[in-house]
């Protein structure tokens, strides 16, 4: 069952997205050569924990960090370690704010200091591509809408979707129904009404879309060794169209 959320609600999520948000801008900053993604999730807990709000991810199915922290081969759910972030990776960080029981959910990629032109449009053409699903998520569509316009323009860019990875419903919980898959055909799916709120979370890669799992049992890694990216908005689908919940001043 598809839980439809009332503006009240709607509004809660969208004050732990504004964190979320406000957080990332403030990750971005710090993401330099040399840093760690352990030091970089401690900043996330401690910045969350200021505002009275909590890492969502931490404890989720065992999950032992506030954030995923997942570098350039690296798809998703990486575990932030202390080997410290060089010069021309792509690093994904993507955490679940919890405010008074409301949550909202974003990941970003972000370069490390200098990064190859390839990388630069691998990490664009995957941006643009969550708000081409984003400009989907209008009520009357459907969830095939949203699929279908992702997909096809990662196939416009020359680049695969990892399909084992999908957008959710969200709310009190992490991962509510629907599926919300990125891959999709035009007008098929479940029907996108007024109060649902979905994540919209793309993950495009170089090379082919096949992922293996790390030896960690969370990372998990293009089959290929070729680099991916990933972007990530809560999307609340009202009367007035798609509003993101997670969006970055
Ligand atoms: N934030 C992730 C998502 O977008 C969920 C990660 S679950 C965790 O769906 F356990 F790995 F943290
Ligand atoms: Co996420």
């Amino acid at each position: 069952m598809v839980e439809i959320k009332s503006d009240k609600q709607i509004e809660k999520m969208k004050r732990a997205g504004a964190i979320l948000a406000e957080c990332h801008k403030a990750l971005s900053k710090k993401i330099q050569p040399g840093i760690t993604s352990a030091e970089l999730d401690q900043f996330v807990e401690d910045f969350l924990h200021e505002r009275g709000a909590k890492p969502a991810q931490k404890g989720y199915m065992g999950y032992p960090f506030a954030t995923c922290a997942s570098v350039n081969n690296e798809v998703c759910h990486g575990l932030p370690n202390r080997k410290p972030l060089k010069n021309g990776d792509i690093l994904t960080v993507d955490f679940v704010v919890d405010l008074d029981g409301w949550l909202a959910d974003s990941a970003w990629s972000y370069g490390v200091g200098t990064i190859t032109p390839e990388s630069q449009r691998l990490m664009k053409a995957t941006k643009k591509a969550l708000y081409k699903g984003i400009e989907q998520a209008q009520p009357g569509n459907r969830l095939g809408d949203i699929g279908y316009a992702i997909e096809s323009y990662a196939y416009q860019k020359g680049y695969s979707i990892v399909r084992e990875y999908i957008g959710h419903g969200i709310g009190r919980r992490i991962h509510e129904e629907p599926e919300v898959h990125h891959v999709g055909e035009r007008n098929s799916g479940m029907k996108l009404k007024e109060g649902m709120v979905i994540t919209i979370e793309p993950i495009f890669t170089q090379g082919l879309p096949f992922i293996a799992m790390g030896s960690d049992g969370w990372t998990a890694l293009t089959f290929d060794g070729s680099l991916s990216a990933q972007y990530e908005h809560t999307v609340a689908i009202t009367r007035e169209g798609p509003i993101i919940l997670t969006e970055q001043a």
